[in-house]
C-alpha cells in the first residue's frame, strides 16, 4: 500500500462509499462515540475521516478536526458539514495520518475508524496519534484484525496480494498494535455482531489513579 494507490482506490470509492460502507460500519462508529464519551469543549481529531459519516455523532459543544488523504472523500465530508450545519466541525484537512502537522498534545482524544489496515505504516499512524493526543487522553482504533480461525486466516492471507486493489490489508494482526506501560489497552470490544471489526481503546500515557483502581477491581 502506498499513498498513491490509496488515493486512487478512494477516488473510485468516494461516490458510492456511503451506500456501501455507511450501514456496515455504522455500529462501530456509534460504539466509538460511546467509548470516547466526549465532554463539552473537548477537541477531537479523527484521522481518515473519509466522507464524514461519523461527524453528526460528535456532541455539538465539542470541536472536531478531520483529516484524510483523499480529496474526493473530503469533498463529500465538507458537503455533509454544510448540508447538516455541523458547527462542531472545526476543520477538514487534506493530510497524511503518518505525518500530522499538528503540535504535540493538541487533542483530548484521537480516533481512527477503519483506517489502520489502509495506511502504509500502521506503526507510524499510532506514533502520530499518540504524539498529538494529550497525556491521559483517549485513543480509539476500530479495525478488522486477522481472524483467529485458521481457515479464515488462510483466506485473508491469500487476499493480501490484492491489498492495493481493495484499498486495505485484509490480514492485519491485533498483536501488531503496540501495548506498553505508558500506552495501555483499556479495552478490546466487538464493534459489530460477528466481531469482524474490533474497537481498541487506549489511554495515552500512564493510567490515572481512578483507571488503575478500576483495572485492579
Ligand atoms: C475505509 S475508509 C474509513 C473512513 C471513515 N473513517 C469511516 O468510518 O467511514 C479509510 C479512509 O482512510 C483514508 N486514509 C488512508 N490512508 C490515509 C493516510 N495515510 N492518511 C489519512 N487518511 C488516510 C482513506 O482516504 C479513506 O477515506
Amino acid at each position: 500500500m502506498d499513498l498513491e494507490s490509496i488515493r486512487s482506490s478512494y477516488r473510485r470509492y468516494a461516490k458510492h462509499y456511503d451506500r456501501i460502507f455507511g450501514p456496515v460500519f455504522a455500529p462501530g462508529r456509534k460504539l466509538a462515540m460511546q467509548v470516547l464519551d466526549i465532554e463539552g469543549g473537548q477537541r477531537v481529531l479523527e484521522v481518515g475521516v473519509g466522507t464524514g459519516l461519523s461527524l453528526p455523532f460528535y456532541p455539538e459543544d465539542s470541536r472536531v478536526v478531520g483529516i484524510d488523504v483523499s480529496p474526493e472523500m473530503l469533498a463529500k465530508a465538507r458537503e455533509r458539514v454544510e448540508n447538516q450545519g455541523l458547527d462542531q466541525v472545526e476543520a477538514l484537512l487534506e493530510m497524511d495520518a503518518e505525518a500530522l502537522t499538528f503540535e504535540d498534545s493538541s487533542f483530548d482524544a484521537v480516533v481512527a475508524m477503519y483506517v489502520a489496515s489502509v495506511v502504509p505504516n500502521p506503526d507510524k499512524l499510532v506514533d502520530e496519534m499518540r504524539r498529538v493526543c494529550r497525556p491521559g487522553g483517549d485513543i480509539v482504533i476500530i479495525n478488522h484484525f486477522a481472524s483467529r480461525n485458521p481457515l479464515l486466516r488462510g483466506l485473508e492471507k491469500g487476499l493480501r496480494p490484492l491489498s492495493r486493489m481493495l484499498g486495505f490489508r485484509p490480514d492485519m494482526d491485533l498483536d501488531s498494535l503496540p501495548e506498553m506501560e505508558d500506552f495501555r489497552r483499556l479495552d478490546v470490544r466487538n464493534a459489530n455482531i460477528f466481531g469482524y471489526w474490533k474497537l481498541v481503546h487506549y489511554c495515552n500515557g500512564p493510567l490515572s489513579e481512578e483507571q488503575a483502581t478500576a483495572e485492579v477491581a
